[in-house]
């Protein structure tokens, strides 16, 4: 088949901002510098949002300006609000990611807004990115399941994909922030989703908490999606989603792509390297 997949590596941040022991900055840099070699189109190196909120991605300007960028890749940021698309030029981010939710519980929590209100305040957001021509991507979490408002459904993450879009977001990441989704679950939110959004617009996030990250990601393969993001090493998890776990890892995506016949385009080898670091900085 060799039909071209793309992983889009979310350690750095995915990965990382969940740790309770700070992380020297020179060891988040060794790891994208590690990771940049890889054959990955596009790492997600840095979080622009409040640091008393997510202490552990408070040097992300630091980290941006102490990698050594490689020819090709995208280095990526997340930022919330204007305060964070600020910091993220400054810092010379490659391209930026809104982020929203679908339930509301989940909203609040990680946001302290409403679904509306973040909207809203994601409009500026991308409108001010494309001024200075960075791309921006959207993010939905609980696609599938909400810690706090439990099963989502499918219409209501239509709705905000299809206002994203709107936006003139380049692609949407579909989370499953707490790693509870089925196939069949993920399967109905895709056909929802995919009334509004192309496949090529859009991208699977599963978290492994319930072990079936994997064959979400099949599913989604069926219906065809072709961009997956995932951690070296499975690291992660959202510090406003209790009980969600690591990422899908990198490397298990790599493998299971491969014996699908995809073509991936990754240095195995230096994935592997990656997961090793990414495990040993968890490890401390
Ligand atoms: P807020 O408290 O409502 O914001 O937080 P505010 O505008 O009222 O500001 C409060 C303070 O924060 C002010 O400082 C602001 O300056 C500061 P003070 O005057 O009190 O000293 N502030 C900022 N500082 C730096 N950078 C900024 C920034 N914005 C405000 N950008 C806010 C609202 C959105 C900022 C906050 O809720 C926040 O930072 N949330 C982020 C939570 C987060 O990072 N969660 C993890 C990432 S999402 C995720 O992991 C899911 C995903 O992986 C997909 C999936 O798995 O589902 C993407
Ligand atoms: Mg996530």
């Amino acid at each position: 088949m060799d039909e071209k997949v793309e992983i889009f590596e979310v350690g750095p941040r995915d990965g990382l901002q969940n740790e309770a022991r700070p992380i020297p900055t020179a060891d988040k840099i060794a790891l994208v510098d590690c990771l940049s070699k890889a054959g990955f189109a596009r790492i997600e190196v840095a979080s622009f949002v409040s640091p008393k909120w997510v202490p552990q991605m408070a040097d992300s300007g630091e980290v941006l300006a102490g990698i050594t960028r490689a020819p090709g890749v995208r280095y990526a940021a997340l930022t919330p609000n204007i305060k964070g698309l600020e910091r993220a030029i400054a810092a010379r981010a490659d391209e930026v990611a809104i982020f929203g939710s679908a339930s509301e519980g989940f909203s609040r929590a990680n946001i302290n807004a409403s679904i509306a209100e973040s909207l809203e305040r994601f409009g500026p957001v991308a409108e001010a990115a494309r001024k200075v021509g960075l791309p921006v991507r959207g993010y939905i979490s609980c696609v599938s399941d909400c810690p706090y408002d439990g099963p989502t459904d499918p219409a209501q993450v239509a709705q905000v994909a299809a206002r994203l879009d709107a936006m003139g977001c380049y692609e949407i990441s579909l989370g499953d922030t707490i790693g509870q989704a089925t196939p069949e679950r993920i399967g109905a939110m895709l056909d929802a989703v995919l009334e509004v959004v192309p496949a090529v617009r859009l991208a699977g996030h599963f978290h492994d908490t319930g072990g079936r990250a994997l064959e979400n990601i099949e599913a989604s393969l069926a219906r065809g999606l072709r961009v997956f993001d995932a951690a070296v090493g499975g690291l992660g998890g959202c510090p406003y989603a209790p009980g969600a776990a690591g990422n899908v890892a990198t490397e298990a995506v790599l493998d299971r792509l491969e014996a699908l016949g995809f073509e991936p385009g990754l240095d195995r080898d230096v994935v592997l390297s990656g997961a090793a670091m990414a495990r040993a900085m968890r490890a401390g």
